[in-house]
């Protein structure tokens, strides 16, 4: 007899919801916003089709307006009016992230405020930390640098931060920032660790976005190769055991063998859609090859089953609005 194992009678319409095994919903996506210091009105980012900065005076708006429509988690990214070779703004208590902050919590108390500490958008440099005299020239120095990452993620908890999520990959940064977090009382900020973060031409888009093109040089002295799966799952590994609460991989779609093999660490894993992956999308569609709320929901339905809990997205707000019709 052939067939015997008829696949198909499990894809009649029907059926096929009941047997679904990931689903997506709005508790599962993290909205980015750019706050940016110099402005009065809300400025599109042109890479980023749909995409703008906010003034400090319009994010709180912004923060609600997401909130209404479902979207609880927002990760803060701020650009500086001025920059210096230490990125000394990106701690001061009156930044535009700890303002934002602050703005969006008295708004919308229950929000979960993420907030992005590095310091290549407030370095003149573009890179995420002090620069100096290293082994191979001139390079990211490491110790230095985790001291500046300390302040930037105390002042954003004391701004309010629920979360705060170093991106600089600087080595033991995860555990130097708990530690900084329990001596000030802040035992229960969390840490997501952008613990594999790969040194990816995805993140092209992002640097129009929030002004954190760099002016010599390139991030592949301190973000991961993308041959390396073994490095990779070791960062995360480390990550963990310096404290972090929640593991990231990103980019998210060119990375989903990594992103399941961190997920077996057990700790809660976020996956970063970043910019290069929301133009890529959005370049299509505009262009009619592709659909683009078909593509995008296949691709945040592939991140989920690859094993993340939550995704960061630039598509978080129209997903929530699709999800909504779908009911
Ligand atoms: C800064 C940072 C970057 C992104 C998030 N934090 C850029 C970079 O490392 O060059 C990229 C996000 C995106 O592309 O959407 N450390
Ligand atoms: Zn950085």
């Amino acid at each position: 007899m052939f067939p015997e194992r008829r696949m198909r009678r499990a894809r009649s319409r029907n059926i096929q919801p009941l047997l679904r095994e990931i689903s997506l919903t709005k508790h599962d996506l993290i909205a980015p916003l750019f706050v940016d210091e110099s402005l009065t009105a809300p400025h599109p980012i042109s890479a980023m089709p749909g995409q703008s900065r906010f003034p400090v005076n319009g994010i709180a708006d912004e923060a609600e307006r997401l909130w209404r429509r479902g979207i609880h988690a927002v990760l803060l990214f701020g650009i500086p009016k001025t920059k210096d070779p230490e990125g000394s703004c990106a701690f001061d208590p009156e930044g535009v992230v700890q303002q934002a902050v602050r703005k969006i919590k008295e708004r919308v108390p229950e929000i979960v405020v993420i907030t992005d500490v590095c310091a290549c958008e407030y370095t003149s440099h573009g890179h995420c930390g002090i620069i100096g005299e290293a082994r191979c020239g001139t390079d990211l120095l490491n110790d230095r640098s985790l001291e500046l990452m300390n302040k930037i993620a105390l002042s954003h908890a004391e701004s309010g931060a629920d979360i705060v999520a170093p991106s600089s990959m600087l080595d033991g940064v995860v555990g130097s920032i708990r530690s900084a977090l329990d001596r000030s009382g802040f035992v229960e900020v969390m840490i997501m660790a952008y613990s594999t973060k790969f040194c990816s031409a995805l993140y092209g888009p992002f640097r129009e976005a929030a002004d954190s093109g760099f002016s010599f040089g390139d991030r592949s002295t301190y973000q991961i190769d993308p041959a390396n799966r073994r490095e990779a799952f070791l960062e995360s590994r480390l990550d963990m055991d310096e404290g972090a609460d929640i593991l990231m991989v990103k980019p998210a779609g060119f990375y989903l063998d990594i992103l399941s093999e961190v997920a077996t660490l057990g700790l809660p894993v976020a996956a970063y859609q970043v910019s290069g992956e929301y133009s890529m999308i959005k370049a299509a569609a505009g262009r009619g090859w592709l659909k683009e709320r078909a593509t995008v929901l296949e691709s945040l339905i592939s991140i989920k089953r690859a094993g993340a809990e939550m995704i960061i997205t630039y598509f978080a707000s129209d997903v929530a609005g699709w999800l909504d019709e779908e009911l």
